[in-house]
C-alpha cells in the first residue's frame, strides 16, 4: 500500500518515541512485520532530556516526560547507515523555529523514506507554541518541505480547541499528510511524598484512555482536509485499528502498546487484522473511511 508516497506492507506502523532509535531495533521491528517505523524526535544537537522519573504508570494509561533525548542528527545519520531493513523509516525531527526544521529536514532526507514534523510534544514549550498555532505550523511545513525530497508529515497535538484549523494549516503548506494525536496534557501526583512523580511536573497521556480522543481528531480531520491521516492514540488490538481506519486513518501508529505488550503485539494484530480483512473481502485500503463517509 501507499500511504502519502510511503510504500508500507500493511498500516501498521511504530510510532516515534517508543523503539525506532537504533539499526538493531529497526530490524527486530521489521522482522515483526511493522509497515514502517517512525524513530525518536531528533534535533540539531545532542538532547540528554529530563531526569528520572520520566515515566508513570496511571489507571488506562501512561504518563512520559522524556524530555526528546536524542543523539542529536550527526550520531544519528550514523546509526541510519547501520540499518539494514527495507521496510521504511520515517525520521520524526523536532527544531525551535523552522530554520532548524528546515536544516534537520535537508540533513535527513537523503537517509530516510519520509519525515515526520514532531509539533506536538505537550510539555516542550517551544513545541507547542508552534504546533497550537496555524500559522507556524504553516510556516515550520513549508519550510521543511521545501528543504527535503521525501514525503513531510505533520504530527499534531490534540491540545488545542480546533485541530482541525491546524491541519488545515499544515496541508497549505504543502504536508504529505497529518499524524494525529501525540499524547495529552497530564500529571500524576505522589499523595504520600506530596510532590509530582514525574520531574517535569508535566508530561503526556497515552494509552488506551486517549483512544476515543485519537478517533476524534481523525474523525474530524477527515472532514476538513484533503491529505491522508495516519491515526495515532490508544491502538492495543486489531479492532482499535479498524476503528481508526473507519473513521478515515490510511494508517495508524503503536507505541504505548509495544511496552504493555512487546514487539510480536505488531505481528498478533496483523495476522488478526488479515483475518478481518479475509472476512469482508477488503484490502487495507477499502477499510479507510467507511464510517466517516456515511456522514459526510
Ligand atoms: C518526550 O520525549 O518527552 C516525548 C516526546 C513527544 O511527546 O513528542
Amino acid at each position: 500500500m501507499d500511504v502519502a508516497g510511503i510504500r508500507m506492507d500493511n498500516p501498521l506502523m511504530v510510532c516515534s518515541g517508543v523503539l525506532g532509535i537504533s539499526a538493531g531495533l529497526f530490524s527486530r521491528i521489521e522482522a515483526a512485520h511493522a509497515g514502517a517505523v517512525v524513530t525518536k524526535s531528533i534535533s540539531l544537537v545532542p538532547n540528554k532530556g529530563y531526569d528520572n522519573p520520566t515515566v508513570t504508570g496511571v489507571a488506562s494509561g501512561v504518563i512520559n516526560a522524556m524530555g526528546l533525548p536524542n543523539p542529536g542528527v550527526d550520531a544519528f545519520i550514523e546509526e541510519l547507515g547501520r540499518s539494514e531493513v527495507s521496510m521504511p523509516i520515517v525520521v520524526s525531527i523536532y527544531g525551535n523555529d523552522e530554520g532548524e526544521f528546515a536544516e534537520l529536514a535537508r540533513r535527513l532526507s537523503p537517509h530516510c523514506s519520509a519525515l515526520e514534523l514532531n509539533l506536538s510534544c505537550p510539555h516542550a514549550g517551544g513545541l507547542l507554541a508552534i504546533g497550537q498555532d496555524p500559522n507556524l505550523v504553516e510556516r515550520v511545513v513549508r519550510a521543511a518541505k521545501e528543504a527535503s525530497n521525501v514525503p513531510v508529515l505533520a504530527k499534531l497535538t490534540p491540545n488545542v480547541a480546533d485541530i482541525t484549523k491546524i491541519g488545515l494549516a499544515a496541508q497549505e503548506g504543502g504536508a504529505d499528510a497529518i499524524c494525529a494525536i501525540n499524547t495529552v496534557k497530564a500529571m500524576a501526583i505522589d499523595i504520600y511524598q506530596k510532590h509530582p512523580i514525574l520531574s517535569n511536573i508535566g508530561g503526556g497521556l497515552s494509552g488506551p484512555a486517549i483512544k476515543p480522543i485519537g478517533v476524534r481528531a481523525v474523525w474530524d480531520l477527515a472532514g476538513a482536509i484533503d491529505i491522508p491521516i495516519i491515526g495515532i492514540g490508544g491502538i492495543a488490538s486489531w479492532e482499535d485499528v479498524v476503528e481508526y481506519l473507519y473513521a478515515g486513518a490510511s494508517a495508524v501508529q503503536m507505541g504505548t502498546a509495544l511496552g504493555m505488550y512487546d514487539i510480536d503485539h505488531i505481528t498478533r494484530i496483523k495476522d488478526e487484522l488479515d483475518i478481518f480483512c479475509a472476512s469482508t473481502e477488503l484490502d487495507y485500503e477499502g477499510l479507510c473511511g467507511i464510517v466517516r463517509k456515511r456522514y459526510p
